[in-house]
C-alpha cells in the first residue's frame, strides 16, 4: 500500500512546491521599497498637559525613569516630515515601551505609526522589537502595515536629532520598508 502511495503523491508535492516558489518569486518582484524620514518631537515635561509621554506602570517606591526595569510608558507623539520649528503634522506615533532588560539597557517598543497626511492617510506601520536605548542609533524591525503599507516588512532607525534641557527631544526615525 505504502509503496503504491509514495510514487503517486511525490510528483504532486514537487509540483506544489515549484508552483509555490514561482508564485513567491513573482510576488517578490512586485514589492515596492519606500524610505521615509520622520521626526518625533517628544514632549517630556512631567505632568504638563502638553506631555506626550506618561508612565503607566512601574515598581512601587522606585523612580519612574527609563532606567527602571519593568517601567512601562505610553506615548502619543505627532510626527512631522522635517525638523522645522513649525512643521506640518503627517501622522501620530502611538506607542508603548517598557524597560525589559534586567541590565536596563534594552527597551521593548511597540509603535503604531498612524499616517494622516494626504499621501498615506489611513495607512499604518507597525514597528516592534528591542531598542538598545542607550545606543546612538537604535534599529528596530518593521513587522507589518495596513493601507498603502500592506504586508510591510523592513527596519527603522531611531536617533536623537536634538535635545533641549530634558523637556523636549526630537527623535528622527528613518524607515525602510518593502510592501505591495
Ligand atoms: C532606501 O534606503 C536604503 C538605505 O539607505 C537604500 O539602500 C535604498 O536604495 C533606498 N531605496 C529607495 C527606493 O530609495
Ligand atoms: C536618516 O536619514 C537622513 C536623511 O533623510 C540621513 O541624513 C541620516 O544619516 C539617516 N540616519 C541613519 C541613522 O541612517
Amino acid at each position: 500500500m505504502a509503496q503504491n502511495f509514495l510514487p503517486k503523491r511525490l510528483p504532486n508535492l514537487f509540483l506544489v512546491l515549484a508552483l509555490a516558489t514561482a508564485i513567491y518569486s513573482a510576488k517578490a518582484t512586485n514589492l515596492k521599497e519606500t524610505n521615509l524620514s520622520l521626526y518625533f518631537p517628544d514632549i517630556l515635561a512631567p505632568g504638563a498637559t502638553s506631555s506626550t509621554v506618561i508612565p503607566v506602570a512601574g515598581v512601587a517606591s522606585k523612580a519612574q525613569t527609563f532606567t527602571q526595569f519593568g517601567i512601562v510608558f505610553v506615548t502619543d507623539d505627532f510626527i512631522t516630515e522635517s525638523a522645522d520649528p513649525n512643521p506640518l503634522e503627517v501622522g501620530r506615533a502611538q506607542y508603548m515601551y517598557m524597560t525589559a532588560g534586567l541590565d536596563r539597557l534594552n527597551s521593548h517598543v511597540m509603535i503604531s505609526i498612524v499616517f494622516t497626511n494626504k499621501e498615506y492617510s489611513g495607512s499604518t506601520l507597525e514597528i516592534q522589537g528591542v531598542s538598545k536605548q542607550f545606543e546612538v542609533v537604535r534599529e528596530v524591525s518593521v513587522v507589518a502595515g495596513t493601507g498603502k503599507f500592506r504586508f510591510a516588512r523592513g527596519y527603522a532607525t531611531f536617533e536623537t536629532y536634538s535635545y533641549h534641557v530634558a523637556t523636549h527631544a526630537v527623535i528622527r526615525c528613518n524607515v525602510t520598508v518593502q510592501h505591495y
